[in-house]
């Protein structure tokens, strides 16, 4: 067996680093530059200018929905949708233990109260048997996050949501282009919420928008936005009590986001190309086996391809810092993402009295134990690159394997 490079044998990146050698996130278009330019010099810099409204229908067809509505990030996204549906105070909402604390902080943010419950160890994304046991008749709506690499189970979720009258709102912000049968995500549930930041498949540094097939939800989304301005019906007055925000998205962000849909066909082919070499030169390698998504046929978009480490297999007292260390010294910068289930975050500073959490020990043990995330292994699109990564990840778990 060759020597791992942690005990001094010779690193598989021969002593350069994996982030140095791959290609810049995010990406640079020259035609986006003139884009810029354009916008900057028309004076035009918001109040849903040309490529906003080009988003508002071509992003929502992207996704197979009706229509999209932009805002400032993929957080108040999911707190007007939850508005729009009418979600308030006295109102349950059920969430997945493992996602970015915003998606249970939208519950909060309207005054209602974020039910979080466990995740499928296969899949990573919210457990459908635990939502059914989580449903009192307070529960108005979940929200399934398609976590990193996957597409939620979004068949069983939708039959348990129209059994008991409650609206889904997907968290896609890990999910542009995924799509479940055929249906591109963000158009499956009552509305869908996407994030555009710095870190994401597409971005604009900041940015975010809701997508929905309901005339009526579009339109109270983007009132919800656009401080009680409407959309689709402007000569209705704004419901008594309505609370609107000004979360308005900006005509520059547009521009960058419009050419990144352009692109981001062609990039999630690449990633699909680069997983499957990847997988296909891991197959062999034990103790670690990639995330699932929920169906044979998903589309996945491959943000954040995840690795799950199978801890039954590894030497007694290998710890997943262990792992992480020895990949380094190969020159391979693996991450461990969040690190912690949501309701553990630093900033997941809620009042226990303010939400409720069922038993999530599948959270806890994917977050602290099982979960190797690619840090930006999304742009690993380089053959010579890939291979690389396996032969580190082969000599790693080979070595730290019983
Ligand atoms: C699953 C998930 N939901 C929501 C968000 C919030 O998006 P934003 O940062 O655009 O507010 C994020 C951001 O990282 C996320 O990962």
């Amino acid at each position: 067996m060759n020597t791992l490079a942690i005990n001094g044998g010779t690193p598989v990146f021969g002593g350069k680093q994996m982030m140095d050698l791959i290609p810049p996130w995010p990406p640079r278009y020259p035609e986006t530059e003139e884009k810029l330019l354009e916008v900057y010099r028309s004076g035009k810099w918001a109040g849903v200018g040309p490529y906003e409204q080009k988003l508002m229908t071509e992003f929502a067809e992207f996704q197979s929905a009706g229509h999209s509505v932009w805002m400032v990030n993929g957080t108040v996204t999911l707190e007007c949708a939850l508005l729009a549906l009418g979600v308030g105070p006295g109102d349950e909402v059920i969430v997945p233990g493992v996602s970015w604390i915003a998606t249970a902080e939208a519950p909060i943010y309207v005054g209602a109260t974020p039910v979080i419950v466990d995740i499928d160890p296969a899949t990573c994304c919210i457990d459908p048997k635990r939502i059914e046991e989580a449903i009192t008749p307070r529960t108005r709506a979940i929200i399934p996050v398609h976590l990193f690499s996957s597409v939620a189970d979004m068949d069983a979720i939708t039959a348990i949501a129209q059994k008991h009258g409650i609206a889904v709102v997907e968290d896609c912000a890990h999910a542009h282009g995924a799509a479940q049968h055929g249906k591109g995500v963000g158009s499956i549930g009552e509305v869908g919420s996407f994030s555009f930041q710095l870190s994401k498949l597409m971005t604009a540094g900041e940015g975010g928008c809701c997508t929905t097939n309901s005339d009526e939800l579009c339109d109270k989304i983007f009132r919800a936005s656009h401080i009680g301005n409407s959309r689709l019906y402007p000569k209705e007055p704004l419901a008594e009590g309505f609370i609107c925000h000004q979360y308005r998205f900006t005509e520059f962000q547009a521009a960058v986001i419009y050419d990144q849909m352009l692109h981001e066909k062609e990039l999630r082919a690449k990633r699909k190309e680069g997983m499957a070499r990847l997988n296909g030169l891991l197959k062999d390698t034990p103790a670690i086996i990639q995330q699932q998504s929920s169906y044979a046929d998903d589309e996945r978009a491959y943000y954040f391809p995840t690795f799950l480490l199978q801890y039954e297999k590894l030497k007694p007292g290998v710890t997943r810092a262990d792992i992480y260390a020895a990949l380094r010294a190969e020159g391979v910068l693996f991450h461990e993402g969040w690190g912690a289930p949501l309701y553990e975050f630093p900033a997941w500073n809620v009042p226990k009295k303010d939400y409720i959490k069922h038993d999530t020990p599948v959270c806890g043990d994917i977050m602290y134990n099982r979960v190797l995330i690619t840090h930006n292994a999304v742009l690993l699109t380089e053959n010579a690159i890939i291979d690389k990564v396996a032969e580190a990840l082969d000599k790693v778990m080979r070595y730290y394997t019983a």
